[in-house]
């Protein structure tokens, strides 16, 4: 019922991970300020192309096809860009090496920081219907 992102220890404030989400759309994997992580679509509002991984000084990631500017923690583009619609995020959970689930994107984690650097990150798999 899930997807493999990878491991949280991999994820990074500055490049993301690329990940195909189970409606084989890109999406990208960033760890945020708290440490956890933030995972949101790599493909572009405006006509769709893939986002490019890098961060900028603003926190932003670049749609390189006509130039638009995305907020990684809002999703938004920058004000004047050829995408008006943000980039979704996706949710995610935290699993231990056994399995457990022991974080999710909508709850705080149950398990000290220390212990959830060797967890691995996955997005829950929805059917079209239930997204
Ligand atoms: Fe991304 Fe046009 S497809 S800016």
């Amino acid at each position: 019922a899930y997807i493999a992102v990878g491991p949280l220890a991999q994820l990074d404030a500055k490049k993301g991970r690329y990940f195909i989400d189970y409606e084989m759309r890109p999406a990208l994997a960033f760890k945020g300020d708290d440490g956890m992580p933030i995972l949101i679509s790599a493909k572009c509002t405006h006509l769709g192309c893939t986002v490019a991984s890098e961060v900028n000084d603003q926190g932003q990631i670049l749609c390189p096809c006509h130039v638009s500017y995305f907020d990684i923690r809002t999703g938004a583009p920058n004000p004047g860009a050829p995408a008006k619609a943000p980039l979704p995020h996706l949710d995610w959970v935290l699993m231990d090496a056994a399995g457990a689930v022991v974080g999710r994107s909508t709850e705080p984690p149950a398990v000290p920081a220390s212990e959830l650097a060797a967890c691995t990150v996955y997005i829950p798999k929805r059917t079209t219907e239930e997204a």
